[in-house]
């Protein structure tokens, strides 16, 4: 029998060049599992600035988005944390996702964190918006957590890196991804 296949849409909550959080989301789409596409989507910067009076007639940008998360199983987020809470970036792609309300874009979609931060390795950007998405009606595939401390001189900006510790959290987190879609798909109803 072959397993099912899916398909995943990553983007990283940092502009910085040389982020940790964008090495991440590379690293993640170059060791995915075989059951596991990774489209890095890298125009989440273009979506405007959460604005309900938008959401009357969509920008082009914003049907991009919410067609993108439709299409996909699940959604990987290179997730900084900026004074303990998700950059505006990602909070602004996030809060977009969860929208129009009358049909959510990332509903049913099953969402994996991939952090490097400070010292809390992003664990309060991850939580602040953990409970919100589950509210929303996506799945978090919370463990294994990735909350990386101050790993920027152990991961280059393309996601390469020889640090078994880094490699071996993010080939973690795919695979519990994979375990997670593999279980709903095979759950009847779900
Ligand atoms: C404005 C600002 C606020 C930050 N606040 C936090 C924080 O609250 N907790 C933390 O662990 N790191 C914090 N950091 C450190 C960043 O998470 C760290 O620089 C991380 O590498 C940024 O992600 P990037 O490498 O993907 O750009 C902050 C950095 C900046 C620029």
């Amino acid at each position: 029998m072959t397993s099912p296949t899916f398909a995943a849409i990553a983007f990283s909550g940092s502009l910085r060049n040389g982020s940790s959080n964008t090495a991440l989301v590379r690293l993640a789409q170059r060791i995915a599992p075989p059951e596991l596409t990774i489209e890095i989507i890298d125009w989440v910067d273009q979506l405007p600035w959460m604005n309900p009076d938008l959401e009357t007639d969509p920008p082009e940008i914003v049907l991009r988005w919410w067609a993108a998360l439709r299409g996909a199983d699940a959604l990987i987020i290179g997730m900084p944390e900026y004074n303990a809470t998700p950059t505006a970036l990602a909070k602004n792609a996030i809060d977009w996702a969860t929208r129009p309300p009358s049909d959510r874009a990332i509903a049913g979609t099953a969402v994996a964190f991939l952090s490097a931060a400070g010292r809390s390795g992003g664990k309060n950007s991850q939580e602040s918006v953990t409970l919100l998405l589950g509210f929303m009606g996506a799945t978090v595939v919370e463990e294994p957590q990735v909350r990386l401390s101050l790993v920027g001189d152990r991961i280059d900006a393309d996601g390469n890196t020889d640090d078994p510790l880094i490699i071996d959290a993010v080939a973690a987190k795919l695979r519990a991804l994979v375990d997670a879609l593999t279980l709903r798909a095979a759950t009847p109803g779900a």
